[in-house]
């Protein structure tokens, strides 16, 4: 098969098409025919080397896949209502940047009906970890308010969305006033500039001084402290990643005042059946939304992935230019 590999460690031109031997579906797997890939930021860690791979992942980029079913465990495929040719989209540990990957069945959910591979592909990652971190761990419930770093992201226009159905009041950071319009038209309430505006400030008037109930923290760094400031009773602060530092001084003061809780969490290294426990929860709660068209997937750009030079590269290169509202999605 035609796969993407980090040749070495540094800039998106490391990424280059190579060929591999074709990868075959274990016990309680699947392997896919693979029509599109999701391009996410841990993949431009991992092209940088600032992202171990998980021990027994492939060694080859990509954490969301969506296809055909080729192959399979049979049994598994029958418990889970599978069969080959079934359309599917999957989370996987690595080895996304391929035409064919093996996947975990419990990981794999049907394509959204209405939707296409592409647009497939760009869920996986984002709903997995919005779902765990800003429902699971932050607890976020109906009629309460969430604060999200980043609404921008292909995270934050999930959980932008996610959030909005769900029934909570959603206000987001960016950093330029265009995507602080895209988030606004995806339904956030308010959106705020993080580079002309306090967010501290902001969510605090905005919610009469009450504060939010639950932060969805991409920064960290010298954020930890201002958004422990800018929290409501009994709030939640999740961290998804340290984009600004992982170190923060905080005023620990708050937090017993206000019974805070701060967590966080990596998606990548959990185990097959935590990550299925969330699928099945995913296609209970969510996939109805995406097939209603209350949540959409939202894709900035596509790259044909065996080009040459391969689109994987551009991809990145995107990401880093941090000019892309949404998904970025590699074609096969
Ligand atoms: N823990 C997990 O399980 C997990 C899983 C997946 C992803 N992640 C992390 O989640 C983040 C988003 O991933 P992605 O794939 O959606 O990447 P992405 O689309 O490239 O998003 C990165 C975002 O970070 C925002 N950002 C950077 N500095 C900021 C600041 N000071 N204030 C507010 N926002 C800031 C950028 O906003 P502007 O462009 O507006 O500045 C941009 O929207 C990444 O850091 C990724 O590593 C974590």
């Amino acid at each position: 098969m035609k796969a993407i590999e980090i040749t070495s460690y540094g800039a998106p031109e490391v990424l280059r098409v190579a060929a591999r031997p074709d990868p075959v579906a274990g016990e309680g797997e699947l392997l896919i025919r693979v029509a599109a890939s999701g391009v996410n930021r841990p993949d431009v860690l991992q092209r940088m080397g600032h992202y171990p791979v998980p021990p027994g992942a492939s060694d080859l980029p990509g954490l969301e896949v969506a296809g055909e079913i080729v192959s399979g465990d049979a049994k598994a495929l029958a418990d889970a209502g599978f069969q080959v040719g079934d359309r599917v989209c999957a989370l996987v540990a690595g080895g996304g940047y391929a035409e064919l990957c093996v996947a975990p069945v419990a990981q794999c959910l049907p394509v959204p009906k209405g939707w296409s591979d592409v647009e497939a592909a760009s869920l996986p990652e984002t709903f997995f970890t919005v779902w765990s971190n800003v429902f699971e761990r932050g607890r976020l419930q109906k009629g309460e308010t969430l604060l999200i770093q980043g609404g921008s992201s292909g995270i934050g226009v999930t959980a932008i969305q996610i959030a909005k159905a769900l029934g909570a009041t959603v206000i987001v950071t960016a950093g330029s006033d265009d995507k602080c319009e895209a988030c606004l038209k995806l339904g956030a309430d308010h959106a705020i500039n993080y580079r002309t505006s306090d967010f501290v400030e902001v969510a605090k008037q905005l919610t009469g001084g009450k504060g939010v109930d639950v932060v969805l923290d991409m920064v960290a760094g010298d954020y930890v402290a201002r958004e422990v400031e800018c929290l409501a009773e009994d709030g939640r602060l999740v961290i998804i990643a340290v984009q600004g530092g992982v170190k923060s001084e905080i005023n620990a003061g708050l937090v017993l005042r206000r019974r805070l809780t701060i967590t966080g969490s990596t998606l990548r290294p959990r185990p097959v059946a935590f990550k299925g426990a969330i699928a099945k929860a995913l296609r209970e709660k969510v996939w109805p939304l995406l097939e209603s068209g209350a949540v959409k997937p939202v894709i900035h750009s596509t790259y044909a992935a065996a080009g040459e030079p391969s689109g994987a590269a551009q991809a990145h290169a995107l990401m880093e230019s941090n000019q892309h509202i949404g998904k970025i999605v590699l074609t096969w």
